[in-house]
């Protein structure tokens, strides 16, 4: 395990970080973290109405507020078209970028559809979006790893629920483009969170110059954790009694729910820790603990068919 903390933050001045989800929860703390440390960063998020609120507090938080340093870039994850014009409009702003934090997610117990593109929701939102975002933006993120420093990296949040609930096949590719109603929401969940870890995989196999890194953050109290309260009363009774025990827990014996503020530091560490800490391609537990992923996240068949599956996706979806 590493000791991470504000102190162990070495120097960010001028480092230009894309967050998505940035208004809320993790991502909101890890941009006030590197926002203090003097980085610049961008939030996407899809509600502009919340994100400027989040972007208030994030000026009046930070001792300098400088609102060069901070922006805001429409987002919406589970639509393409919302994609393709965010990534669009960055590439327009910003001359290099350093990292790309892939941080939005849901778990969504509406239960209430597929996507405007027709997937399933989690699968959309929590992979689908993300990965023509950095196919997007891969073009700058390699221009810039070349052009700087050259510590350009990709860091993309991930969730240990993989390790007891994705399905035995992991992905079923086949019904993608359904609501995959024979999952429960926690299977669709870690289904699209096993997707994150095999894709960062296939990322750093494809791209040598970047640094690609999957992160659990823990179990963390924030609105994802709370997710089951928009389900039936019994997933709402569930949520709280479990979150109850599970912080009570964290402050008994410190394994448990976290704060946020005690949850982001291992995406912290994953967009600037010391790089050579660090593996390409892998998957790490707080705060840089390696090699805890079931089977599944090191099946190298199935991330190459996840890469295969994606791409031909991202390519309909540009027609
Ligand atoms: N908290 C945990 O215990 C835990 C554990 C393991 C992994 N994670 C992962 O950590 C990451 C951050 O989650 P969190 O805990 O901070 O949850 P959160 O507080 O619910 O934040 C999720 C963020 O994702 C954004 N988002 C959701 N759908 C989006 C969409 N379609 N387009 C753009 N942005 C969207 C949300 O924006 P809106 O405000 O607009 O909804 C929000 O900013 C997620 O990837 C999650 O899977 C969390």
């Amino acid at each position: 395990m590493v000791q991470f903390e504000d102190s162990s933050i070495p120097n960010v001045t001028g480092k230009i970080v894309l967050i998505t989800g940035g208004n809320t929860g993790l991502g909101y703390i890890a941009a006030l973290s590197l926002l203090s440390h003097d980085a610049s960063v961008y939030i996407f998020c899809r509600n502009a109405e919340k994100s400027q609120l989040a972007i208030a507090s994030l000026s009046k938080a930070i001792s300098n507020p400088n609102t060069q340093k901070l922006g805001f870039v429409q987002c919406d994850l589970s639509a393409m078209a919302s994609v393709r014009k965010a990534a669009t409009e960055i590439l327009q702003r910003v001359k290099r970028i350093d990292i790309l934090m892939c941080n939005a997610g849901i778990m969504d117990f509406s239960n209430d559809g597929v996507t405007a593109d027709g997937y399933e929701k989690h699968m959309a939102t929590n992979h689908l979006g993300h990965a023509l975002l950095v196919k997007l933006l891969t073009p700058m993120l390699e221009e810039s790893a070349r052009g700087g420093e050259g510590d350009v990296r990709i860091v993309v949040l991930t969730s240990a629920t993989v390790n007891f609930f994705a399905p035995k096949e992991g992905i079923i590719f086949e019904n993608l483009k359904t609501e995959q109603k024979e999952l429960s929401v926690e299977q669709r969940y870690a289904q699209s969170k096993l997707a994150n870890i095999l894709y960062v995989k296939e990322l750093a196999k494809r791209y040598p110059k970047l640094l690609c890194l999957a992160i659990h953050p823990g179990l963390v109290e924030t609105g994802i954790s709370y997710g089951g309260c928009q389900g039936s009363w019994g997933d709402y009774l569930w949520t709280m009694f479990f979150n109850s025990v599970a912080k009570f827990c964290w402050k008994v014996c410190g394994a448990g729910m976290k704060s946020p503020e005690e949850g982001a530091w291992n995406q912290i560490w994953g967009c600037v820790g010391n790089r050579e800490e660090m593996k390409s391609g892998e998957y790490y537990e707080p705060v840089g603990v390696e090699g805890k992923g079931v089977a599944l996240t090191r099946d190298a068949g199935l991330g190459e068919r996840l890469w295969e599956w994606t791409e031909g996706q991202l390519k309909l979806s540009a027609e």
